[in-house]
């Protein structure tokens, strides 16, 4: 697959001044006792998934990156997919779009390093012009914001003059600002039906626009945007997961596509099904997402007993400890957003962002 990364985000080499954003020399990343003993308290949180083999090689990193967030005035935002040791042992928020938007907008600390992808980096953006807002690999895109331009808007506009655009988040800072408002996984059908029309453009998920079109009486007109992850799964691979276990409860992405949404027990955002999983205590669940999330989740709900078909986000898992670190040494790769574009497109996050208030 062929990553567009938008002409909006740039990576800008710090100048050689030695003041707060001087670049800081690579610390020691020996596994010593010191950092054995500093981190064993973290180690506890991912110990189910991550082998005592393993972990030497995490703790140095965790130790370190824990230690220059103070010292940079730093907070990692991650997302439900990033990777267990990020998700437990160096964020200091976790959530789904919406809720990573909202903590991005109330953030104080002086930089945010994005654990996600770089659409979230531009929503973070966004809601912190003056902050600067660091995504350690440039790379983290995501098939859905790469399917869709501007230009792709403003021809749809033209097709269908009068009609209100619907974007849901995982789409380019370049489109957000072409549109009326954002939506996320978790608010999509409130958003649609708070423009209080009969028809809209909903870009650039076909199957998101598919779930939103089976909950609401507003007409959706779609784009063929598809996630690469959550496209692959398919309603005959949970008949036969159902069939093996009649009491398993299935929760599926809205991302997924419809023959999928109709095996699903429960159909919600990435924090959704962690809510509903979570509350099935004693029980067993089958989360069609991405792998992480399933790792992530099972930390915090240990007498839920989670099957995993799951598949992995490439582009979430470009975000390691060694780039988080180095980004945190470095503070690359700077997100930056021309001032015009940024104004229109924080209008549609912001629009949405208020509705849920
Ligand atoms: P959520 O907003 O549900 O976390 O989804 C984001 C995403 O990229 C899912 O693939
Ligand atoms: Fe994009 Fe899908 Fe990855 Fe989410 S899981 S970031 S929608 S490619």
């Amino acid at each position: 697959m062929t990553l567009i990364i938008p002409a909006t985000m740039t990576a800008r080499v710090p100048g050689p001044d030695s003041g707060e954003n001087r670049v800081l020399p690579m610390p020691d990343l020996t596994y010593t006792p010191e950092v054995a003993a500093a981190t064993a308290h973290l180690y506890d949180r991912v110990k189910h998934v991550v082998p005592p083999v393993e972990w030497p090689f995490h703790a140095p990193y965790v130790a370190a990156i824990n230690r220059l967030k103070k010292e940079r005035d730093a907070v990692i935002l991650a997302h439900n997919y990033q990777t267990p040791e990020i998700y437990n042992c160096v964020a200091d928020v976790v959530g789904d779009s919406l809720q990573l938007a909202k903590l991005a907008a109330r953030s104080t600390a002086r930089i945010i390093v994005q654990g996600g992808v770089h659409f979230m980096a531009e929503t973070s953006k966004l809601l912190n012009p003056d902050k600067m807002v660091l995504i350690p690999d440039l790379k983290a895109g995501c098939s859905l914001a790469s399917s869709i331009t501007g230009a792709d808007i403003r021809r749809l506009r033209e097709a269908y003059p009068g009609v209100p655009v619907v974007a849901y988040v995982n789409t380019s800072a370049e489109v957000k600002a072409e549109v009326d408002i954002c939506c996320t996984s978790a608010n999509a059908v409130q958003v649609v039906e708070s423009l209080g029309v009969d028809r809209v453009l909903f870009v650039p998920d076909q199957y998101l626009a598919k779930y939103v079109a089976s909950k609401t009486k507003v007409q959706i007109i779609s784009w063929h945007g598809a996630c690469e992850v959550h496209e692959r799964f398919t309603g005959e691979e949970l008949r036969r997961y159902r069939e093996a276990d009649p009491s398993i409860r299935i929760i599926a992405h809205p991302e997924c596509p419809p023959d999928v949404i109709a095996e699903a027990d429960f159909t919600g955002s990435t924090a959704g099904m962690i809510d509903y999983a979570t509350a099935q205590k004693g029980g067993k669940v089958l989360l069609v997402t991405e792998c992480s999330m399933a790792d992530n989740v099972a930390a915090s709900a240990r007498d839920v007993e989670f099957v995993r078909p799951c598949n992995l986000c490439p582009h979430m898992k470009r975000i390691t400890l060694p780039k988080i670190l180095d980004s945190l040494l470095t503070l690359q790769h700077r997100v930056e957003i021309p001032e015009e574009l940024a104004a229109r497109a924080r209008r549609s996050v912001e629009r949405m962002i208020n509705l849920q208030n």
